[in-house]
């Protein structure tokens, strides 16, 4: 049943759509089981909005796994979580080039468990080479982290005489983040209620349209995500203009 896709302009849709998936723990605690079983069937929510995005021409789609911040959930969570995602990745590498997906990873990867950090680099590399849905994971990712590298690296080349303070401008900066090579997204969404940015993209979501919704990331479905992208498209984006 899909009643918002149809309603959708083709011609006017979103380039790049970033999700913040929230509400796992809450959605399993709500039917009586632990937030384990909340990021399991998260799973599914990732798989249909995945296909979802592909299915209309969307061009990147950024999903918040795991935060900074949430390595600092109990070690148990933490570890399934990574199992989780990584056994994910694996098991989707073929289905991801079967539907033309590319996949990236944005984020501090070097703090992830080897094992980890080599699946995902190897489904990166199997994929590098299509050519439709760029599908763009935040792992252990925090503006103010990557906010905080593109500072350092740009003080060292004003140090090491590579730019001049008058070189440092809005392109410079956006030159030497994660998201170098992606558009700002047009649209944030966040699921479970919380309205909050919980540090994710802060510089690249200057001009995004939010929206926020009660469902929970394992309810969200094909039909929520087309109707977030409904409202975005009756929206007057204005730019300050
Ligand atoms: C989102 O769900 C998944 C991650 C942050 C990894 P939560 O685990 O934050 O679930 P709630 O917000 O506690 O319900
Ligand atoms: C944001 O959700 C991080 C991810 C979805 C990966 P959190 O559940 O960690 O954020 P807060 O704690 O509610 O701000
Ligand atoms: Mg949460």
């Amino acid at each position: 049943m899909s009643f918002y896709k149809e309603k959708l302009d083709k011609a006017r849709l979103p380039k790049h759509i970033a999700i913040i998936m929230d509400g796992n723990g809450r959605w399993a605690k709500e039917r009586g089981y632990d937030r384990i079983f909340g990021h399991q069937n998260g799973v599914t929510s990732v798989r249909e909005i995945t296909e979802a995005a592909a299915e209309i021409g969307i061009e990147y789609l950024t999903l918040y796994a795991f935060s900074t911040e949430n390595w600092g959930r109990p070690q148990p969570e933490v570890e399934a979580l990574m199992e989780l995602l990584i056994d994910t990745i694996e098991k989707e590498t073929p289905s991801l080039n079967q539907n033309n997906i590319r996949l990236m990873a944005i984020g501090d990867l070097s703090r992830l468990p080897d094992y980890a950090r080599e699946k995902l680099q190897r489904c990166i590399d199997q994929t590098s080479q299509n050519s439709g849905l760029t599908l763009v994971l935040a792992l252990s990712y925090s503006s103010r982290w990557e906010i905080t590298n593109a500072l350092k690296n740009i003080c060292e080349g004003v140090q090491s005489g590579k730019y001049n303070i008058d070189d440092i401008s809005d392109k410079l900066i956006s030159d030497h983040l994660t998201t170098k090579s992606i558009p700002d997204p047009d649209l944030m969404i966040r699921t479970s209620g919380e309205e909050r940015v919980s540090n994710f993209l802060l510089w690249q979501i200057a001009y995004s349209e939010l929206y926020f919704t009660q469902t929970h990331w394992p309810a969200f479905r094909k039909d929520n995500f087309y109707q977030a992208i409904y409202e975005f498209q009756q929206r007057d984006r204005r730019f300050g203009k």
